[in-house]
């Protein structure tokens, strides 16, 4: 795999490559190891035209982590407020031979348009409402380390599915893996066809407890919705399809809670959801940082020297 652009490309066997991987990079981070040489002689560069905080520090970690060299370039810190174009953004880091560029960008399809203007292994760390494919990944490992098996479970992601890259990968990546995925939100914020997605949608709060083995809720992409008020208003949403504690109680006693963040406490979910035993919040991050080592060195096609190290 030379480059990440979306979730599509990730295989069953590619995914179970990923899982084995990055479990054992995880317990050995849980250890306590801070280094190996996979990505030794190799240069990383975080370019981020939106903010972000798990992702862009994940990666930046990782690279590390693996001992490569790692710059970051946020837009609002560069020249691209001169003026400067992505394209010749990217062109000018070129130049200065850099083996990956992780690309965050408002644009869906950046990604795909700047593979063309440079030598470097472009991973997609989010491309406007398209695709998220690290975030895919997490999730769908943070889920089989947890569900033990993917195939035929059955998961719903809660909340403003039109505007999320996280719904479309994730939709994607844990259809592939055989999971049963549906959508529940607002119908205000539901692709105009959801059937498109492959996923079913569901209609109550009371279907989703019925069917849910995990559940995944997203923020309100206030950012990417073009109305200046959201409908329903946060409070309505937060009434209405935020997960509180008393409908925490109403899933299946087994049933998860996944959240990309950055999670908005009283919006989508409560002090109650995020601080319950079955809030897999703050592991998804943890997965994520090993989840971007494995991602790194497969595409500078390290990935052998990982696992050897990981062994
Ligand atoms: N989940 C996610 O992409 O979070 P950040 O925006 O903080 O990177």
């Amino acid at each position: 795999m030379r480059d990440l652009i979306c979730a599509q490309q990730i295989t069953p066997e590619l995914f179970s490559e990923i899982y084995e991987t990055a479990l054992k990079v995880k317990e050995a981070l849980r250890r306590g190891r801070k280094k190996f040489s996979t990505l030794r002689g190799k240069c990383v560069v975080n370019l981020f035209f939106e903010p972000s905080t798990r992702t862009r520090t994940s990666f930046e970690k990782a690279g590390k982590f693996l001992s490569a060299d790692v710059i970051n370039v946020s837009a609002s810190a560069s020249s691209v407020k001169k003026g400067e174009s992505l394209i010749d953004t990217v062109r000018t880091l070129d130049s200065m031979h850099p083996d990956v560029i992780v690309l965050r960008h408002p644009c869906e399809g950046a990604p795909q348009t700047v593979k063309k203007f440079t030598r470097a292994s472009i991973i997609n760390a989010g491309d406007g409402r398209h695709q998220h494919p690290t975030q895919a990944l997490l999730d769908a490992v943070t889920l089989k380390e947890h569900l033990k098996e993917l195939k035929g479970k059955r998961i719903t992601i809660i909340g403003d599915i039109a505007n999320s890259r996280v719904a479309r990968s994730d939709a994607a990546l844990l259809k592939s893996l055989g999971a049963e995925v549906a959508v529940f939100g607002p119908s205000t914020m539901m692709p105009r066809y959801p059937e498109a997605l492959g996923v079913k949608k569901l209609n109550s709060f009371e279907e989703v407890a019925a069917f849910s083995d995990a559940v995944i809720l997203l923020r309100i992409q206030l950012e990417r919705q073009n109305a200046k008020k959201t409908f329903p208003s946060i409070r309505e949403y937060a009434t209405l399809f935020g997960l509180n504690g008393q409908k925490l109680a109403k899933l299946l006693p087994h049933t998860l809670i996944l959240h990309p963040g950055p999670f908005n406490r009283g919006v989508e979910l409560n002090n109650a959801v995020v601080e319950s035993p079955r809030s897999l919040i703050f592991n998804q991050v943890e997965t994520g940082l090993a989840v971007r080592m494995v991602v790194l060195s497969m595409v500078c096609n390290r990935i052998d020297q990982l696992k050897e190290e990981v062994q």
